[in-house]
């Protein structure tokens, strides 16, 4: 029997969910190579271990960095590595839906389509990411009614307007989690001199970041580099400055927000006003987003639960409709708003 695959290829990690399982997989999408040989020698876990700490001859990247294939071949062979995890040796190629964001350009589709061919699918549909997190947090897209989906990454922030389960405007920033890291690294150079690396910035956002005032200060004690003595140094740093850190990514997200809003139809700011504004992506876990995002528009905002599955989740349930599609559809976002 074939099974079907619906795929969130992120930035960050890529979700598999496989219909009658769920997700089955989750890692981030890393693969590590022989340099010297160009032989795959790991990819997700295994080899986002190896990131930042390999010998000369290993190297690990991330072949989605900023949202798109910036390097295709490697995309396509951890592509084809996951999909053999989950398929296995079966005699029948699986058909895969595979979710894309909104912003990708007819070049950019055809390069996953065919790093899903080569990588073993029988047949490769494309979903783009927020009409994918909108039907995985439970929204009823196929109503002509607005919702408004803001899914932030690792490498990209998705906003999307969608009603009758069509993309009515969207924006697409290469602004996300991996930029809000690279600003505490940053920040923390400027104002403490201080060197930390980006694992440590993460953990730092994770810990302790928000980007609307806690109920509470919080604080955490960072190890280091410090730059004037080239000795490693401890630092508090509180969750205020963390803010102070993020304020750049951060307003480029809201203006990308809010140039959504301005661009949508009457009717429909309108329906998002009662319906609220729902995130999704492990970036909008980042403490006072939702709270943010409502002081900002005077929307009310919700994070989705299970935000970093939303997207994989939306993938799975849309596997559904496979049968009852035309062939020679692609984009199964774009069938949907030319009807
Ligand atoms: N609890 C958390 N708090 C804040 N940020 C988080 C949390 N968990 C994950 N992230 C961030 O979410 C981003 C990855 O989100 P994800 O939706 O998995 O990305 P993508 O879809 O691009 O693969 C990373 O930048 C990571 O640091
Ligand atoms: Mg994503």
């Amino acid at each position: 029997m074939s099974k079907d695959i619906g795929i969130d290829l992120g930035t960050a990690s890529v979700l598999v969910y496989v219909k009658g399982k769920g997700i089955v997989l989750n890692e981030p999408s890393v693969v590590a190579l022989d340099k010297n040989t160009g032989k795959l020698l790991q990819v997700g876990a295994d080899a986002q271990a190896m990131l930042g700490r390999t010998p000369g001859n290993i190297i690990a990247i991330r072949p989605l960095r900023e949202g798109v294939i910036s390097d295709y071949d490697m995309t396509e062979r951890m592509l084809r590595e996951f999909i053999r995890k989950v398929a296995g040796f079966s005699f029948f190629k699986p058909r895969v839906i595979i979710c894309i964001p909104s912003g990708i350009t007819e070049v950019e589709e055809r390069a996953v389509i065919d790093a899903g061919i080569q990588a073993g699918a029988r047949k490769v549909y494309l979903i783009e990411e927020p009409v994918a997190a909108a039907i995985g947090a439970g929204i009823d897209i196929a109503k002509p009614d607005g919702h408004m989906v803001v899914d932030i990454g690792g490498g990209t922030a998705d906003i999307a307007v969608i009603s009758l389960s069509g993309v009515v405007e969207s924006a697409s920033i290469k602004v996300a989690g991996d930029q809000l890291n690279e600003a505490v690294v940053k920040y923390m150079r400027r104002k403490h001199n201080l060197l930390v690396g980006e694992r440590t910035a993460e953990s730092m956002k994770i810990k302790i970041g928000c980007v609307f005032p806690k109920d509470e200060e919080e604080t955490l004690d960072v190890k280091g580099r410090c730059l004037l003595t080239g000795l490693p140094k401890i630092i508090t740093v509180s969750s205020t400055e963390m803010m102070d850190a993020f304020e750049e990514p951060v307003e480029r997200i809201m203006e990308a927000i809010h140039s959504v809003l301005e661009r949508t139809p009457p009717e429909l700011v309108a329906d998002i006003s009662t319906n609220g504004i729902v995130m999704t992506g492990g970036g909008s876990l980042v403490s006072g987003f939702d709270k943010l995002v409502a002081a900002r528009t005077g929307i009310h905002t919700v994070v989705a639960e299970d935000a970093i599955s939303c997207v994989a989740l939306g993938t799975g349930k849309s596997l559904d409709e496979l049968n009852n599609m035309q062939d020679g559809t692609q984009n199964l976002s774009r069938r949907r708003q030319m009807n």
